[in-house]
């Protein structure tokens, strides 16, 4: 029987709310496809700041090493520990793991409603591929004669050859396999070259680079201004996006809303050499108004529980995941809170995991 360690971080705020549901599914899956899984859970995050005034012990790395996947429910509460200490946790992993592909399928399934009227389930269909590691995220930089009237701060940005090549190379890699799939096979290098014109332009000219050796692959370029208004007025042209670590976080937001919000955004950051685990967490944050009030809503989670089923090599259960998810939304008798309904988030496992040992 196969077996998996998964190592599961809810995190702070609704985390470990939308974490439990995420574990209800997988174990659903586990079930009825035959295979072990255990989970190693870490408390760590802004309570454990609290206490022990770190955000995570610092042999974090070593303990994940051996997982075979890693979840995470969300970080972050500004009430105890300021953002950019407690966020280190996440970006220490992603970087620290080589998770250079921050992968954000954006799928509008049916049953669900868009705030965004051009967005339907046939024209909504696409994935953003952010770099994960390096780019405005380097966190190379410094404040310079604070204090004073001639403080200053200085945040660096870095493109490396390696880092843009991989990220678009697995980009390119990607729309084959959904060309393969009927889809438009297209990859839209989202930039902002007119105006960053060392960082961006070096981006572009490895992005012509990779694009030259797959012909067969429609290639497009946007602004990161324009894809904003583009997103919203043309869903459907979008197949795969390659983005820079900044440009991909602000874009997936808007894409959250074409998929209908927060609630439905999943993700995952890979290393795809799989030297390291890859870590799968909902794209929203922690919302810690509505923590422990049982109304969040867990899918977004769930489908990135579905992601991480897909990566370990369970690919027929994340489909079935996958159907199970689009019955229950499409049945139209789940909804929670920010779909306009009263579902509490357990029930939405529930029903999830249900619906999912009964498809066939
Ligand atoms: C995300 C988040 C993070 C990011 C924050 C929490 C550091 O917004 O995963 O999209 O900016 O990457
Ligand atoms: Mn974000």
């Amino acid at each position: 029987m196969k077996h998996y360690n998964i190592a599961n971080i809810p995190g702070d705020g609704v985390g470990t709310e939308v974490a439990a549901e995420a574990i209800k599914v997988f174990d659903a899956a586990a079930k009825k496809f035959g295979f072990k899984v255990s989970y190693e859970n870490y408390d760590w995050g802004c309570d454990y700041y609290l206490k022990h005034g770190e955000m995570n012990p610092s042999n974090m790395l070593e303990t994940l090493k051996g997982s075979d996947a890693i979840f995470l429910g969300c970080i972050g509460d500004a009430s105890k520990v300021p953002d950019h200490i407690s966020l280190t946790l996440l970006l220490k992993i992603r970087k620290g793991f080589d998770q250079y592909v921050n992968l954000r399928p954006i799928n509008l399934y049916p049953g669900v409603d868009s705030p965004i009227r051009t967005a339907t389930p046939e024209s909504v269909d696409m994935i953003v591929v952010r770099e994960n590691t390096e780019g405005e995220y380097s966190s190379m930089g410094g404040f310079f004669k604070m204090g004073t009237p001639d403080g200053f701060a200085i945040q660096n940005a870095i493109f490396t050859h390696k880092g843009c090549e991989r990220v678009m190379r697995y980009s390119f890699e990607l729309a084959r396999k959904r060309k393969a799939q009927g889809k438009a096979g297209q990859v839209t290098n989202c930039t902002k070259s007119n105006a960053l014109n060392y960082s961006m332009v070096y981006w572009d000219s490895v992005y012509a680079e990779v694009a030259a050796k797959y012909p067969e692959i429609k290639t497009d370029m946007a602004l990161v201004d324009a894809i904003c208004m583009w997103f919203v007025k043309n869903p459907n042209f979008f197949d795969v996006v390659v983005a820079s670590n900044l440009f991909g976080d602000i874009i997936t937001d808007l894409g959250a809303m074409l998929q209908g919000g927060m609630g439905f955004a999943a993700g995952g950051n890979i290393n795809p050499e799989r030297v390291y685990p890859s870590m799968f967490e909902p794209i929203h944050g922690s919302a810690p108004k509505y923590a422990g009030k049982n109304v969040i809503n867990p899918i977004a989670s769930i489908e990135t529980a579905r992601m991480m089923l897909d990566h370990i090599g369970e690919e027929a259960a994340a489909a079935q995941v996958q159907t199970a998810v689009k019955n229950i939304l499409a049945a139209g008798k789940i909804k929670t809170r920010d779909m306009g309904g009263s579902s509490k988030t357990n029930e939405v496992g529930d029903a999830i995991a249900a619906e999912f040992l009964a498809v066939k």
